[in-house]
């Protein structure tokens, strides 16, 4: 194979064929990344055997790591697919392949695609929002401090891609953990001053096993975040929260900010 080409090989999964990889030559052209390697291949879905194949499933939207839909393994790690450039993946595994599959800690639905609807759900679990109905009438919110906004920006970065649950050995089939990214979610509603409003309800929904009591501590997640969000700080501001709250509750202390 020249250093002008490369193969890509998939993991397909639909239900004419069941689960296998299947590979695809395609040209090394300047600034490739995966979508559009996964372009290349849906205008010719001619595989490397030279047998047209159906055409391969993947999800995308902004193009700009900012959605979180591309979600996929890129030669094993979770990452997005929009900005994963093809040479650079070559250059540093010194190889002319590069291998997709779909993240294994949600629902499969076909090819790349995966659903992932349970973060969705978390996020509802643990009023990850700020409830302002009917607040107009109130006026202005409080004031957000400068240390609160520097805080909050990064938090406010996660897109639920997902990748952090995929590497998180706590997150499982056989577990109820929900993963770090809605414990982050919880931090920074909670340190948003009109979001402190639903902070005794957010901080329950995370002394449950499904919250931040289940994190195990190995910091994946911490690694693979796009965003480079500090979920393992998260995780340590919750628990020292929900200690306060069980001792506010238990004993009556611990009631100041
Ligand atoms: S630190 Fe906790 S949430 Fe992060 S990967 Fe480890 S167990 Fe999962
Ligand atoms: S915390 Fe990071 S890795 Fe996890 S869902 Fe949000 S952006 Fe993705
Ligand atoms: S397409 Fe939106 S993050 Fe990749």
């Amino acid at each position: 194979m020249s250093k002008k080409t490369f193969t890509l090989k998939v993991f397909r999964s639909h239900s004419e064929e069941g689960q296998y990889w299947e590979s695809f030559d395609l040209e090394l052209t300047p600034g490739l990344n995966v979508i559009s390697a996964l372009m290349e291949v849906q205008k010719n879905p001619v595989n490397s055997a030279g047998v047209r194949v159906a055409p391969i499933a993947w999800e995308q939207g902004c193009l700009e790591e900012v959605c979180g839909s591309c979600s996929m393994l890129v030669n094993g790690r979770p990452r997005q697919a929009c900005t994963a450039i093809i040479a650079l993946i070559l250059k540093k595994t010194n190889s002319r392949e590069v291998t997709l599959a779909p993240l294994t800690k949600f629902v499969l639905v076909r090819d790349l695609v995966v659903d992932r609807q349970v973060m969705f759900e978390n996020l509802k679990k643990v009023k990850g929002w700020v409830s302002a109905d009917g607040s107009f009438t109130e006026g202005f919110g409080p004031k957000i401090s400068q240390k609160a906004q520097e805080i909050n920006y990064e938090l406010s970065t996660c897109m639920t891609c997902g990748c952090c649950s995929e590497a998180c050995p706590q997150v499982s089939a056989n577990s109820k953990f929900m993963g770090p990214a809605p414990v982050s979610q919880v931090r920074l509603f909670n340190n948003h001053p009109t979001g402190k409003a639903d902070k005794t309800e957010r901080l329950h929904s995370m002394m449950s096993e499904e919250g931040v009591i289940s994190c195990g501590n190995a910091q994946n997640c911490v690694r693979v975040c796009p965003k480079d969000i500090a979920l393992t700080e998260s995780i340590a501001v919750l628990g020292r929260d929900i200690t306060k709250q069980s001792a506010k509750e238990i004993f009556g202390i611990g009631d100041r900010e």
